[in-house]
């Protein structure tokens, strides 16, 4: 098949990119390269332009794809709150644009990069796909709105769509080869592992007063492998003429703050200064995802549900890490 991807040089987009390739697909990058790099997309084609550039935009969505995957965006939850225009700019004013091309060029499948903060703050201790959509900060409320337009787009004309909204993506590939590699890293295992590493002074936790098992905040880490594996079964689903569907993406089971620093201790074999301040703004204190829907649907299984895996591959990468 002949996929376009944006944001393809970026830390999911090119671990999905890998999954297309290795399945034997024709893979067209399309990225700004801001916070990616032309070595993460290996010997996939790269075009290097804006999203924003609607020319452009046509002309490479017009030559011909058997679907397009969306994940170029702005990623910062606190960023989003500072500068809301940004984000709607660019992950929802700039998703409407990408789907007038693809409704233009009659591109048949639309697989979008949706996140579980479009949940906001849900009173469940495990949210499936029907919780209600809730976002609490601009970054959960602009790929909301994005997901909105593509389902009402979907409805109106011959569009099928898949939506995969992801919990906390961590990890990198097991080969070394690709992993995160955002110049500010802002997620608890990438942070945590530059401070084992001594290339930050230490880790501090935001809040150790949750109504948790140990105070600090729960998150579903999730593989980015198996993540990206993920997209590559519901592009197949999709492509064999399957129904649009909506996933979320974790393993179903959490970790606190605390329990990840440990284990990034252990992965280290030193201890590294930890300290604990106020709460963060706008984190709930428990999220963690029902995918059954996602491995019934699509039988999907994944390979490195355990976060001692995943805290050593991230940390692999972060000691041998390509500066590209
Ligand atoms: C958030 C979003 C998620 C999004 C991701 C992208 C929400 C609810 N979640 O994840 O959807 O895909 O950002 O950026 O908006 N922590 C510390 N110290 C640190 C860093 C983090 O204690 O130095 C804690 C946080 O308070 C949190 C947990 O670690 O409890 C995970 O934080 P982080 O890795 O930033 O991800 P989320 O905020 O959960």
């Amino acid at each position: 098949m002949r996929i376009l991807v944006t944001g393809g040089a970026g830390y999911i987009g090119s671990h999905v990119v890998h999954e297309l390739l290795t399945a034997g697909h024709a893979v067209t990058v399309y990225d700004n390269l801001s916070t990616g790099h032309e070595w993460a997309v290996g010997e996939a084609e790269l075009v290097v332009a804006e999203l924003g550039d609607r020319q452009t935009l046509a002309r490479v969505v017009a030559r011909g794809f058997d679907a397009v995957m969306h994940f170029a965006a702005h990623i910062v939850v606190p960023e989003s709150v500072a500068e809301p225009l940004k984000y709607y700019r660019n992950n929802t004013g700039n998703t409407l644009g990408l789907l007038e091309t693809v409704k233009a060029a009659g591109v048949p499948v639309f697989v979008f990069s949706s996140t579980a903060a479009v949940y906001g703050m849900p009173d469940v201790s495990l949210i499936d796909e029907q919780t209600p959509l809730a976002p609490i900060n601009p970054y959960g409320a602009s790929k909301m709105m994005s997901e909105r337009m593509l389902i009402d787009l979907a409805a109106a004309q011959s569009l099928r769509y898949g939506i995969l909204r992801y919990f906390n993506v961590a990890g990198a590939h097991p080969d070394g080869h690709i992993g995160q590699s955002t110049p500010v890293a802002t997620h608890l295992i990438k942070v945590a592992c530059q401070a084992a590493l001594g290339r930050r002074d230490g880790l501090a936790i935001f809040g150790s007063d949750y109504p948790t098992r140990d105070g600090t905040c729960i998150r579903d880490y999730i593989h980015v492998v198996d993540l990206a594996r993920a997209h590559v079964q519901l592009l197949d689903h999709l492509v064999a003429g399957g129904d649009s569907r909506i996933y979320n993406c974790g393993y179903g089971h959490g970790y606190t703050v605390r329990e990840v620093v440990d284990t990034v201790q252990r992965v280290h074999g030193q201890a590294f200064p930890v300290h604990e301040i106020d709460r963060r703004d706008g984190d709930p204190a428990a999220l963690v995802a029902d995918s059954t829907r996602l491995r019934t649907e699509l039988g999907w299984q994944p390979e490195y549900d355990d976060l001692e895996t995943i805290v050593r591959h991230a940390y692999r990468w972060e000691r041998g890490e390509r500066s590209g």
